[in-house]
């Protein structure tokens, strides 16, 4: 999940140095800073490269931008013409910086500290370039799936073509594990979802995994309920995200003992802080402790999380260790 960001005053100077957030992204020197910022202040066992999901649409030649307090803005893929009007595959020479960064990160990061590679799933940034923006229901994406399947195909086709490089691209400059987020799977009905959520994803962890069979793909798809079992299944994913809304009881009950879960706690819950922290951490450890999981947030971190909610997370977890 998201760990660096807004939360962090480190982070809100870092970024005052880079006119927009894009160029953040691609100023190896920031990105590797905004990376390294949560390891140092935590210690957390795993970071992630400092970049977003977007960054594959721009290097498709879409227009993105990202507006403060207002989330990401692209121009709406609305049909054929747009799509032609695309790059076939990813430029991977324009997102050279991140890799770059990605180098520099591992040489910088402490030996036991994983670093976590990624890309957002097909559908969730299909979603973002046909509506130009997040929605709450990512409505227009859909539409655009129901009118124009085979063009919508195509389109996901492409990304997942992209993420694949992409991601063989991260694990060659030093990522050792990667994160596949699909934010927006749980708008879908499950014929959709199987067509535009796992079966994407599926062709993206055979893609990265004929390359790199021993690098472990997490999967991230977000607020699918019971659909887990069928899409950790199918994808071959090593680790499952567990958002906030997954009943932990079923999951340790359900999912395959050999899957390894991550998550769940709720974001809020870290920022209301008090009982309901503390209630969320026991709960998972009790829930998810006889099998193999990784603490984690069921969804990336909240800007007005306090500070000191996140160190006592770190002592409720470290306490019984
Ligand atoms: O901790 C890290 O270094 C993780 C880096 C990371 C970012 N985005 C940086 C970012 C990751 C893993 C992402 C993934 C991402 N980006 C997703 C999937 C995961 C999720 O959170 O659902 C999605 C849907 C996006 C698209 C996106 N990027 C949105 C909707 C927004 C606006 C929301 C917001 O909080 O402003 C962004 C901007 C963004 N990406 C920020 C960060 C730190 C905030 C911008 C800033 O504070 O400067």
């Amino acid at each position: 999940m998201r760990q660096a960001g807004r939360y962090l005053p480190e982070y809100r100077e870092l970024r005052t140095r880079a006119r927009s957030f894009l160029d953040f992204c691609y100023t190896p020197s920031l990105a590797v800073e905004a990376t390294l910022q949560p390891i140092r202040r935590f210690q957390f066992d795993a970071a992630i490269v400092f970049c977003d999901i977007l960054v594959v649409p721009d290097a498709l030649g879409q227009k993105v931008q990202f507006f403060p307090n207002e989330g990401p803005r692209l121009d709406p893929i609305k049909g054929k013409a747009d799509l032609a009007a695309l790059k076939d595959n990813i430029d991977l020479n324009h997102l050279a910086p991140v890799f770059e960064a990605i180098a520099k990160i591992k040489a910088l990061l402490p030996k036991e500290v994983a670093l976590i590679g990624f890309c957002g799933a097909p559908w969730t940034v299909a979603s973002y370039m046909i509506a130009g923006q997040g929605t709450p229901d990512q409505a227009p994406a859909r539409i655009f799936a129901y009118r124009e399947p085979d063009i919508f195909q195509i389109l996901i086709d492409r990304l997942v073509n992209a993420s694949i490089a992409y991601l063989c691209k991260q694990i060659e400059a030093g990522v050792e594990t990667v994160q596949i987020f699909d934010t927006w799977a749980g708008v879908l009905p499950v014929t959709e979802l199987e067509r535009w959520c796992i079966a994407p994803v599926k062709a993206i962890v055979a893609g990265v995994k004929h390359l790199y069979p021993q690098i472990p793909v997490i999967g991230f798809p977000k607020a699918i309920g019971q659909n887990l079992s069928h899409f950790a299944q199918e994808t071959g994913v090593n680790v499952l995200g567990l958002d906030p809304t997954v009943d932990l009881d079923w999951a340790a009950d359900t999912l395959d003992p050999k899957l390894i879960l991550q998550g769940n706690l709720d974001p809020l819950a870290l920022l209301a802080g008090g009982l309901a922290l503390e209630e969320g951490v026991a709960r998972i450890k009790t829930c998810l402790g006889k099998r193999p999981y990784i603490f984690n947030l069921g969804h990336g971190i909240l800007p007005q999380t306090p500070i000191a909610h996140v160190e006592h997370l770190l002592k409720l977890l470290r306490s019984d260790q």
